[in-house]
C-alpha cells in the first residue's frame, strides 16, 4: 500500500515561527516531526511515499535527501554514529513529492494524490503534523482493518467533549470492541451538536473512491475543502478506536509537552532534565507563595 502525508497548510496556529519554516519540520526532542510520520509508515510495512509539499517547504525534501557534504565530512571526521543516522534517514523509503499549489484544505491535498494512487484500490494518509505512538503502528492497524472488512477505516480516539469543536468527530454507530462503523462525521462541530466525542485523529486508509468524493464536495468548516466532508460519502467507513497515544505538533502547547514527554524517554539526557523542572517548579512555587 502506498501512503500519502499531507504537509503543505500554513500552520497559521503556529506563527510566527512557521512563518517561513514547515511546521511539519519542527523538532520533537531530536527529531522533525515529520520523520516520526516517515517511520510509522516504514514500521507498518510502506516503502512507497508521497508527501504533499507546497510553497516553503523545501526543507522537507532536504531532510530525506542524501546530503553527500554532510556525510563525506562526518566520515573524514571519524563521526561514524552520526554518519549512520544521516545515512539512514535519506533510505527510509522512496519518498516522492507533488506540491498543493493553493492551500486549499485537507481534501485538495489529498486530491494532489490522485494521480501518484492511480491504480491502487486504497492508500494510507498520515497527517504530517501528527504522531502516534503505539506497539503496531497506528496506520498498521488500520490496514489491518481494510484487509480484514474490505472498506475505508479511520482511526479515532476520545477527547474531552469540551474539545470537540477543534476535530472531526464521528456519529458511531458500535460494531464490536473498539470498532464503530462511522454513520456520520462532522468537522469541528459545536459542543451541543457533536455526535460524540470520538474525534479523527489524522491516520486513514481510504478506499480510492474518495478522489470522487473530494471532487464533488464544495468547501466547507472555515471555507476549505474538507477531507471529513468527503468522506460522508463513503460507502462504508469504519471508526477504529485506536491502542495507542496521539500528538498533535500542529499547536505549541501540544508540540512543548510532546517534546517534554520524547526527551524524557532518553535515558541520557532524562535525570538532567528532571532535576531542572523540578528546580522550575520550585522556583514558581517560590514566586507565587
Ligand atoms: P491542519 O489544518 O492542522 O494544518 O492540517 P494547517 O492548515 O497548516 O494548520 P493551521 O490551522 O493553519 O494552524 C493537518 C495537516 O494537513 C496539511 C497540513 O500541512 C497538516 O500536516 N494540510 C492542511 C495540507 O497539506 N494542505 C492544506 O490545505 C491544509
Amino acid at each position: 500500500m502506498k501512503a500519502v502525508i499531507p504537509a503543505a497548510g500554513l500552520g497559521t496556529r503556529f506563527l510566527p515561527v512557521t512563518k517561513a519554516q514547515p511546521k511539519e519540520m519542527l523538532p520533537v526532542y531530536d527529531k522533525p516531526t515529520i520523520q516520526y510520520v516517515v517511520e510509522e509508515a516504514v514500521a507498518s510495512g510502506i516503502n512507497d511515499i508521497l508527501i504533499v509539499t507546497g510553497k516553503g517547504k523545501r526543507s522537507i525534501e532536504d531532510h530525506f535527501d542524501k546530503s553527500f557534504e554532510l556525510e563525506y565530512f562526518l566520515k573524514r571526521n571519524g563521526k561514524n554514529e552520526f554518519l549512520r543516522e544521516v545515512e539512514a534517514i535519506s533510505e527510509l523509503a522512496d519518498i516522492y513529492y507533488v506540491r498543493q499549489k493553493e492551500q486549499k484544505g485537507l481534501g485538495d491535498a489529498i486530491y494532489c494524490a490522485k494521480k501518484h494512487v492511480d491504480g491502487e484500490d486504497a492508500f494510507a494518509v498520515l497527517l504530517g503534523d501528527t504522531i502516534t505512538t503505539s506497539k503496531v503502528p497506528c496506520i498498521r492497524q488500520l490496514i489491518d482493518i481494510y484487509k480484514e472488512y474490505g472498506a475505508s477505516a479511520i482511526a479515532v480516539e476520545e477527547v474531552p467533549r469540551e474539545k470537540v469543536e477543534r476535530y472531526g468527530v464521528i456519529k458511531p454507530k458500535p460494531l464490536k470492541k473498539n470498532l464503530y462503523i462511522a454513520e456520520d462525521l462532522v468537522e469541528k462541530p459545536p459542543v451541543e451538536e457533536a455526535p460524540s466525542n470520538l474525534a479523527i485523529i489524522g491516520r486513514y486508509v481510504l478506499e480510492s473512491e474518495i478522489f470522487d468524493h473530494i471532487r464533488d464536495t464544495p468547501p466547507g468548516v472555515g471555507g476549505e475543502i474538507q477531507l471529513t466532508d468527503a468522506m460522508r460519502s463513503l460507502n462504508r467507513l469504519y471508526g477504529y478506536l485506536f491502542k495507542g497515544k496521539t500528538y498533535d505538533i500542529g499547536n505549541k502547547v501540544d508540540w512543548l509537552k510532546t517534546s517534554i514527554e520524547f526527551a524524557l524517554k532518553d535515558e541520557n539526557i532524562r535525570g538532567e532534565l528532571m532535576d531542572y523542572i523540578k528546580r522550575l517548579l520550585k522556583e514558581e512555587w517560590n514566586d507565587n507563595k
